[in-house]
């Protein structure tokens, strides 16, 4: 008999949470515009806006704390951080940030000139933000089945290697920055690359000249999936797999805050000592001293550890995908739409589906989360046509072809009873869709504006 996952620890210490009543939370979502970006904590419940930071440390990270070195230079700290990093994925340059888009800037920084092309496996929200502020112009090379919540492909975040080719004979491989190449792509639900299309994009990228940056915020997750799916993968630990993938790369942006296991913290890495020195010269003047960056140094502690914890055995991964999945198995059980295969880090409701009465430009995701906010105090985030954003030449909203709700679970914070209590106001509020109406702007920011954006009902 197959046994089931269990998390690998246990709890030692616990945050009360705040319950609220209904009338309370349909003020707190008027107040907050309809935007669950602009609630106050202590009005939710079960926080499922983001499992960035959001982790649980263990005794470990609390302790490793202790041992900050906080000196300006050369902090040992640091060189602990620079190990880790080393050991699990193998860069040798490491260049250490506030969070994941401190190292999105210095990358786009140091590798974009005006004019250049950057094609990708799926845009995400600040990493092309800093492309295009580079002077760079993203394109979506991601395989077509990625754009659809049904496909059942397993390796939804693969490239598409003959849409990657027509852009480089296109625009000409010294045209082409670099490919950014997420691991476990977020806004397509949090669906993984196989091994053998990150090794097929590797080699063709070699034999043009071309640079690849993974965007390895969640390659933890998307190692598991390679362990479950791909064949010949089954008897190799997590850990090897997630070097693997490293070596197929010439330097990585990371947001520590996911797969690292920690409350803040990113970095940069890469490989040829010259672009290192490059982006060096940035973080000087944009993050920190090149031996802390965006960091103090107990946060180097904290990182080192958990670089190391996460893939110190196959367990962790498993139940935290585990419990992905348990919710997502409830809500397709059920027949709530959702994004499939269930990703690695959330549950991705198909808004466009649920909520088919609403024009794309109502924002049908955007007011899908206040619903669920209000029926129960479980916290969402709108990914689709409201984080998109405007075409910056034609202005229009960008209407990417997923509308969708995530759901997204916290490392090792919430429990199976939480991930019921999730399930059953989704279907409630799934039974009752009809009686939701969309959402127009009261005020729209320029650039990223699902973090700022205000709303109104249009009833
Ligand atoms: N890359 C990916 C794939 C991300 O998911 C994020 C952040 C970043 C880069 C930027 O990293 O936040 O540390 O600056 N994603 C968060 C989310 C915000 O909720 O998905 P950051």
């Amino acid at each position: 008999m197959t046994r089931s996952w269990a998390e690998p620890w246990k709890i030692k210490m616990v945050e009360p949470l705040t319950m609220t009543t209904r009338t309370e939370r349909e003020e707190a979502i008027r107040a907050a515009h309809y935007n669950t970006f602009l609630l106050k904590s202590d009005d939710v419940y079960i926080d499922l806006l983001t499992d960035s930071g959001t982790s649980a440390m263990s005794d470990r990270q609390w302790s490793a704390m202790m041992l900050g070195d906080e000196s300006y230079a050369g902090a040992r700290s640091f060189y602990k951080l620079v190990d880790a990093v080393h050991d699990i994925y193998g860069y040798e340059e490491l260049i250490p940030t506030h969070q994941g888009r401190g190292a999105e800037h210095l990358l786009s920084q140091i590798l974009i000139k005006p004019g250049d092309v950057v094609p990708g496996n799926m845009y995400f929200t600040t990493t092309r933000f800093h492309q295009e502020r580079a002077g760079g112009k993203f394109v979506d090379v991601i395989i077509d089945e990625a754009h659809d919540p049904k496909s059942m492909h397993p390796f939804k975040g693969n490239i598409d290697l003959a849409k990657l080719a027509a852009v480089v004979d296109e625009v000409g491989s010294e045209r082409v920055a670099y490919v950014s190449f997420e691991t476990n792509v977020n806004l397509a639900g949090g669906q993984p690359a196989s091994m053998a299309n990150i090794k097929a994009v590797y080699a063709y990228c070699e034999s043009v000249d071309i640079l690849v940056m993974l965007d390895a915020t969640r390659a933890l997750e998307n190692a598991y999936f390679i362990q479950q799916r791909e064949a010949g993968y089954e008897d190799r630990s997590i850990a090897s797999i997630l070097r693997q993938i490293a070596d197929h790369s010439h330097g990585a942006t990371v947001s520590s805050k996911k797969d690292n296991l920690v409350n803040i913290g990113g970095f940069l890495a890469l490989r040829d000592p010259d672009l290192a020195r490059e982006a060096r010269a940035l973080l000087v003047a944009f993050e920190g001293l090149h031996t802390y960056g965006g960091m103090a140094g107990r946060d180097m502690e904290a990182l080192a550890e958990g670089i190391r914890e996460m893939v110190a055995t196959d367990d962790h991964a498993r139940s935290r995908v585990g419990q992905v999945e348990y919710l997502g198995d409830k809500l397709i059980k059920y027949g709530v739409p959702v994004v499939k295969p269930i990703g690695g880090h959330g549950v991705f409701l198909d808004a466009a589906a649920i909520l088919p009465h609403i024009p794309l430009d109502e924002f049908p995701a955007q007011a899908l989360a206040a619903a669920i906010y209000v029926d129960s105090g479980v916290r969402g985030m709108e990914r689709g046509n409201v984080s998109a954003g405007r075409d910056p030449v034609t202005g229009k909203n960008r209407h990417p072809k997923l509308e969708l709700v995530r759901l997204t679970i916290p490392r090792r914070v919430y429990t199976q009873s939480h991930m019921d209590v999730v399930a059953e106001s989704v279907i409630e509020v799934y039974e009752q869709a009809e009686t939701i109406t969309g959402l127009r702007f009261t005020y729209e920011p320029e650039s990223l504006r699902f973090f700022q954006a205000e709303f109104e009902s249009v009833s």
